[in-house]
């Protein structure tokens, strides 16, 4: 599948920028009100009691800020982060490894958990409800289990996936905090920090521009900056202006509101060939030749979020606010 510009997923290009550009703390995270407040609430009551914070899970689509949020949250309570993933993780004995090596108040993050296979799962039960590990010594009938204590630590757990987690997972996590789509105002507010540290002025315009195109994902917001600054860079502008930024996102093909050329594919698809639906997801992957499963995991989540598209009974049917974008006339029924 090829890459796209307005896609939340890491891209090769974005691992270079982000370290340098996550945030460290939590006031200078920006947006995210809801979970930010509650984790504050949660780190200065931790604080107090001196015991480490309960276990956390951050769930939202990719790009939104859970890794880096996990990061601030050993920051604040002031312990070490460690890291791991749940495809890393094969086998139930690389994580009793990584378990009984953490020190006291220590965050483990583990990033996709939603991934981790079940027998690593089942390690983590005891281990997150009563800090200890239940590892079998020997085989056979000489076999025997022994419970190893461990040091009181904080789980935090990421996935784009909360719907794929068991039950008992979920249910051992004290905290659960789901990230949104940025408002507009709070990406203006990443693109403008990000320019600070790219040490180049940008027109609040010009900012407001690629904020409104950024599908609420500063991942994105960063990743058209980035182009758009190299572009202004290369007219010798002092400040990146809005006309500039413009005519770089013409080129990059996001429209106006986010939208690529396969958005574009996809909802004038429905329009011309379909009178706007409603329309089979399968047919409407025979006549634009992708496969079903990719619209519909990948193409068409953004559509229905923002309302472009409507999913009914007798399939996808596009909405006004399509017809509005594209300035074409709804069609008589
Ligand atoms: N609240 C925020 N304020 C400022 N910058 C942010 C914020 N959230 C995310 N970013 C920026 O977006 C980038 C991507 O964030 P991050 O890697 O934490 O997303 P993620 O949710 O973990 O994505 P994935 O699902 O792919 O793992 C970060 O490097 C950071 O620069
Ligand atoms: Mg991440």
């Amino acid at each position: 599948m090829e890459e796209r510009m307005i896609s939340g997923e890491l891209q090769e290009d974005d691992q270079s920028l982000e370290l340098s550009l996550r945030p460290n703390n939590l006031d200078q995270y920006i947006g995210q009100d809801k979970a930010k407040g509650n984790l504050r609430i949660f780190i200065e009551a931790a604080k107090m009691r001196n015991e480490p914070l309960d276990h956390v899970l951050l769930y939202g689509p990719p790009g939104l800020g859970k890794t880096t949020l996990a990061s601030i949250i050993a920051n604040e309570m002031g312990v070490q982060f460690r890291t791991t993933s749940g495809p890393a993780i094969e086998r139930a004995g690389d994580l009793a490894a990584i378990l009984s090596s953490l020190e006291a108040g220590d965050v483990l993050f583990i990033d996709e958990i939603h991934r981790l296979p079940r027998a690593v799962e089942e390690i983590l039960y005891p281990a997150m409800e009563d800090f200890c590990l239940d590892i079998v010594i020997g085989s056979g009938s000489s076999a025997r289990s022994v419970r190893l204590d461990l040091p009181p630590f904080t789980l935090v757990g990421a996935t784009t996936r909360a719907g794929l987690l068991t039950a008992p997972l979920r249910d051992r996590f004290g905290v659960l905090s789901r990230l949104e789509y940025y408002e507009t105002k709070d990406l203006c507010a990443i693109v403008e920090r990000t320019s600070d540290i790219f040490l180049v002025d940008i027109d609040k315009d010009a900012a407001a521009e690629i904020a409104r195109r950024s599908r609420g994902t500063p991942r994105i917001a960063n990743r058209l900056l980035k182009r758009v600054r190299d572009i202004s860079q290369v007219k010798g502008e002092k400040q990146i202006s809005k006309e500039t930024t413009r005519t770089a996102l013409e080129m990059l093909q996001v429209d106006a509101a986010g939208l690529d050329h396969i958005d574009h594919k996809l909802l004038l698809g429905i329009i011309d060939g379909f009178r706007g639906g409603p329309v089979g997801l399968d047919t409407i992957s025979a006549t634009i030749g992708e496969e079903s499963q990719t619209i519909e995991d990948v193409y068409e989540p953004f559509l229905l979020q923002t309302g472009f598209i409507q999913r009914t009974p007798r399939g996808r049917q596009v909405t006004m606010k399509a017809y509005e974008h594209f300035n074409r006339e709804v069609p008589e029924a």
